[in-house]
């Protein structure tokens, strides 16, 4: 299946035999161009290219050692989580690519960072830092873009948050997925902020996967999608480059609307936003008619992100005061 990246693994895995304790941190990250449909859902590769910015110190702390107890332990932000667990099969399955079949207990510490209150799960961050934290364990000398490639089969969005800042995702052509993994983009931008503005704190009904899986299979809008989104991840990466908010800004929101009507024309249809999410959006348009230069993006979630520059951050918090603030190249 997974052919490219067993092969990688396998490679770097030679001698390695003891597991080691290894700790890992990845940020989470927002998609300015977004992923959406898949062309190969076992190596989790896309139809489109995406571009993101990740979050700082908004992301996952994971730790993986031996299990003393013989068997596998998921613990996720202080609860051992059952074996049934999603999350836990998921994450094990992903750790199965690295145990190759080997008797292996795990034991995998997970904390996130992200405030529960933004209402923000990431499985971008929780697979990159597992990818991390289980290369570490296993002793394997694979780099940045080897990792981002094994991240990616863990969840599609973690091959971005291998890296702070910037990132784009190439699409890639080969059947195996040698060549769909991030890229970091060498543009700092130490203005550029986002706000979360969190509608609804829990966890969604219908995950992303899914979501994109029935996108793609029932709804008439999806065909000029990836097209569409390649083009935006060219103008997102000048605009980014020009440090340019007036023409970013647009083509970041029209962009996640356009992936929001996909879905809504899926059959049955799919509507991630709730009436929360459309009253943020009509507050926004209303003070952006008003001249404030703050845009949106919207994921597989009620959620509503912002982007804006720093000179914007007073006006933005007073039009949504219990919105979450993130400077992602503070200090960086
Ligand atoms: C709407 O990366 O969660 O957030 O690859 O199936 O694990 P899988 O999907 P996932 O999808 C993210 C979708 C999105 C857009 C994006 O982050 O680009």
């Amino acid at each position: 299946m997974t052919d490219a990246v067993r092969d990688m693994i396998a490679r770097a895995m030679a001698g390695a035999t003891d597991i080691r304790a290894a700790e890992a941190y990845a940020p989470s990250n927002i998609a300015l161009s977004k992923y959406w449909g898949k062309r190969d859902a076992a190596r989790n590769l896309p139809l489109n290219s995406s571009v993101s910015i990740s979050l700082a110190n908004w992301g996952s702390h994971t730790r993986v050692e031996g299990s003393g107890t013989g068997h596998d332990e998921v613990h996720h932000n202080g609860t051992l989580l059952d074996p049934g667990d999603a999350f836990a099969r998921r994450a094990l399955a992903f750790a199965d690519l690295f145990r190759g079949g080997r008797h292996l207990p795990l034991r995998i510490t997970t904390q996130n960072s992200i405030p529960t209150a933004a209402g923000l799960a990431s499985s971008a961050s929780g697979f990159a830092a597992l990818t991390r934290a289980l290369a570490g364990a296993f002793g394997l000398d694979l780099d940045d873009t080897d990792l981002s490639r094994i991240a990616r089969i863990g969840s599609g969005s973690a091959a971005r948050s291998i890296w702070h800042g910037f990132v784009r995702w190439n699409r890639g052509e080969a059947e195996d997925g040698h060549d769909s993994h991030g890229v970091p983009l060498d543009l700092r931008w130490p203005g550029f902020r986002i706000a979360i503005v969190a509608v609804d704190k829990g966890p969604k009904p219908f995950s992303s996967r899914d979501g994109m899986n029935h996108t793609v299979e029932t709804s008439p809008l999806f065909p000029p999608w990836p097209a569409q989104a390649e083009a935006d991840c060219r103008v997102i990466e000048d605009a980014i480059a020009a440090r340019d908010m007036a023409a970013l800004g647009p083509r970041v929101e029209a962009n996640a609307l356009a992936m929001h009507a996909t879905m809504m024309a899926a059959r049955p249809p799919l509507c991630y936003l709730t009436g929360g999410s459309w009253q943020v959006l009509e507050r926004l348009w209303q003070a952006r008619a008003d001249g404030l230069a703050a845009f949106a993006t919207m994921d597989a979630g009620p959620n509503v992100k912002l982007i804006f520059e720093e000179s914007s951050a007073a006006d933005v918090l007073y039009l949504f005061p219990d919105a979450s603030l993130i400077a992602p190249f503070e200090g960086r």
